[in-house]
């Protein structure tokens, strides 16, 4: 098989790309492959390897032994992202996977020239687009990248990276949920108050701010992986994991969800972090939210009435990743006031599962909460980007949202957009539960579920 790598002498592919490339082969999961390196880079070959080499030695972990059998079978080539630019791959054979490590606004450009050349087609092999994210700005855009990448390839060779897909405690939301038949019926809205989404982060920019600035958190993180952590949680059981039935019923709790009104009031709230607009890169009047929070709601039969609450930000009080369900509570009648209930899917800092339940108290009358916690041994073998990677060689469409996904996401936020065009974000302070307003979007009697900040 052929890797080809548009944007090898970017930092997205030495960064994330090959370091999980070569834990797959170290590891055996993926036969022999030849890289094909293209970037706009003037440099020979080797000069390329050489950095490449040095840059990969100092990253911890880096098996070198994989590295030197890679380097033999890598090859690069200067090229523009033009059919003349990308001669170098007239008379490609066999099988090949095509990575788009490159800026957004070359996807299109790249896919096109790709195609012009033939190489999407399948005469000799099979051919397969790898596309990074943010796929699109909002919904026009993403329907127009969508269409310009469907000129030469079809949806079922297009490879959307969401790497929250490939997340070990994503795949066990799932697993647990259609691998535990008890849990069915408590899975919807007779014993579910609401489900809170959160992935928080004490990161800032690193140094990401051309990109971050014109994206922000929205953008940045809910429409893409919350929103499929949302489908995944909402959707009705499939009845096989094929990829087909799997992206099916994401879409349908997708397009359930109810339009959120013009002005998003009461729907969404953002926020700034104390000091962003002085970060390096970032203007000084810069609007962009580090800090976002939805409200969803879904009319269909299994969530009606629930609220999903969606929230994601920068500089937090701490990392903290989950999918909680709020669990209603018991009726007073036998023990007094009975507490609600949790059961929580974990995702960051560490992976496992939370179930607070309600039992006799050790002291004194009635309930206190008791919670089990459930952490896995070892930690799980492969790194979200490992997964999806493998899941590209193999041809597994499952991990990738579909083209109609993207777009029912898209459609989704994109109220929340042209209301955030007017006004500011709430500043927050570093280290803090975020912005105040995100509380006040939420139902009364709900709360988010603390990150143990101040504010
Ligand atoms: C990326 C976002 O897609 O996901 C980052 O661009 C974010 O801003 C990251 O920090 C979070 O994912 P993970 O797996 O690195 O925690």
């Amino acid at each position: 098989m052929k890797f080809v790598i548009l944007g090898f002498t970017g930092d997205l592919t030495r960064r994330l790309l090959l370091p999980a490339l070569l834990r797959l082969l170290a590891r055996g999961e993926v036969g022999d492959l030849e890289v094909l390196g293209l970037g706009r880079e003037a440099s020979d070959e080797s000069e390329v390897l050489e950095r490449l080499e040095a840059f990969l030695k100092a990253l911890p972990g880096t098996d070198l032994k994989a590295w030197a059998a890679l380097r033999r079978r890598t090859r690069y080539l200067r090229a523009e992202l033009t059919p003349e630019g990308l001669r170098g791959l007239r008379g490609l054979e066999g099988d090949a996977v095509f990575y788009l490590a490159l800026p957004p606004a070359l996807f299109a450009k790249a896919a096109e020239a790709l195609g012009a050349l033939g190489l999407a087609e399948e005469k000799t092999g099979f051919r397969r687009l790898v596309v990074e994210k943010p796929f699109g700005k909002d919904l026009a855009s993403a329907r127009e990248l969508n269409a310009a990448l469907h000129r030469h390839f079809r949806e079922d060779q297009i490879y959307r990276m969401d790497h929250f897909l490939g997340k070990w405690a994503a795949e066990n939301l799932l697993a647990t949920r259609f691998g535990n038949r008890f849990l069915e019926p408590i899975w919807r809205s007779c014993h579910v108050d609401w489900v809170e989404i959160t992935y928080a982060e004490t990161l800032g920019l690193e140094g990401r701010a051309a990109y971050y600035d014109g994206a922000g958190a929205l953008r940045d993180m809910l429409q893409n992986h919350l929103m499929q952590l949302f489908a995944l949680a909402a959707m009705e059981p499939p009845a096989r994991l094929s990829p087909g039935s799997l992206r099916a019923r994401k879409l349908e709790a997708l397009r359930a969800v109810r339009p959120i009104p013009e002005g998003a009031r009461g729907f969404a709230a953002r926020g700034q972090y104390r000091g962003y607009r002085e970060e390096e890169g970032v203007s000084r009047e810069s609007r962009t939210e580090t800090f976002a929070a939805l409200k969803l709601y879904l009319d269909d039969w299994r969530f009606q009435g629930v609220p999903f609450y969606l929230r994601s930000g920068k500089r937090l009080a701490r990392d903290a990743g989950y999918v909680a369900l709020a669990l209603r509570a018991a009726p007073q009648g036998c023990f007094g006031e009975a507490g609600r209930g949790y059961l929580v899917f974990w995702l960051s800092p560490e992976v496992g599962l939370d179930l607070t339940l309600f039992g006799r108290a050790l002291a004194g009358e009635g309930l206190e909460a008791h919670t089990l916690r459930f952490r896995p041994e070892r930690p799980p073998e492969r790194t979200a980007y490992e997964e999806a990677l493998l899941a590209v060689f193999r041809g597994d469409l499952g991990h990738f949202p579909s083209e109609e996904e993207v777009e029912a996401a898209w459609a989704i936020v994109d109220p929340v957009l042209r209301a955030w065009q007017e006004g500011e974000p709430e500043v927050y302070p570093e280290g803090s539960e975020g912005p105040a307003s995100a509380w006040g979007i939420l139902e009364p009697g709900h709360a988010w579920l603390p990150l143990g900040g101040e504010g």
